[in-house]
């Protein structure tokens, strides 16, 4: 799948392994997801096959997101799907420093959330963030999610509890920036 003019979602390889050293290094990816820290490289095999069983057992569709132009892997972007049988996914983002600021999350998230509306038919798609985290706040906006509300102390996020603020988007919602989101 695309992700904008420049960049491709492909499921994660073996050969990922700089990525995950990479997003291991920031400080907040390794809070919000299971990329280890510190880095070894027996857990980074560890997380790529845990990416693998999720799409074998249908528990979720991890993407890598990949540059065209050099296939240098620059992030990634879940679709998961263990409350499928209520009706909701719920995505995750994140890139590292190198493809920030160019609208690469946006695209990515574009392409996943229209695949999950469109193609899977999942009723109602979900995104939980951070108050502070404004420029994911704004992409999840861009795309039609709609901030529902303050989630208190919903997840622990290092060591402590964390507020989220949980976005939605639902199968039938109308575009927000009249771009219809299942339009490619
Ligand atoms: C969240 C993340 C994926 C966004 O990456 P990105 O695509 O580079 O985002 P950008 O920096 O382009 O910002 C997105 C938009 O928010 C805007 N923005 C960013 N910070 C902002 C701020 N402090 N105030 C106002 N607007 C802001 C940007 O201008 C941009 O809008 P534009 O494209 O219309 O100019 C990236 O920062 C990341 O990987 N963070 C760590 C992991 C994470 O937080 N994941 C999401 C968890 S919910």
């Amino acid at each position: 799948m695309s992700a904008g003019p420049d960049f491709v979602l492909r499921p994660w390889e073996m050969s990922d392994l700089p990525l995950i050293r990479e997003a291991s290094l920031d400080p907040y990816i390794p809070l919000i997801t299971t990329i280890p820290a510190p880095y070894s490289e027996a857990a980074a095999e560890a997380f790529v096959r845990r990416q693998w069983e999720r799409a074998a057992t249908g528990a979720g569709y991890p993407f890598a997101i990949v540059r065209s132009r050099d296939r240098r892997p620059v992030g990634a972007i879940g679709l998961w799907l263990r409350e499928l049988p209520e009706g909701r996914g719920s995505l995750g983002y994140w890139l590292t420093d190198l493809a920030r600021g160019q609208g690469v999350a946006r695209a990515a998230l574009r392409t996943v959330t229209g695949w999950a509306l469109r193609d899977l038919g999942v009723p109602r798609l979900q995104l939980y963030i951070e108050p502070w985290n404004t420029a994911s706040a704004r992409i999840a906006e861009d795309i039609g999610f709609r901030r529902e509300g303050l989630l208190r102390g919903w997840q622990q996020v290092g060591d402590e509890r964390r507020d989220m603020a949980v976005y939605a988007l639902l199968n039938g919602d109308g575009p927000a920036d009249g771009r219809a989101v299942t339009a490619h």
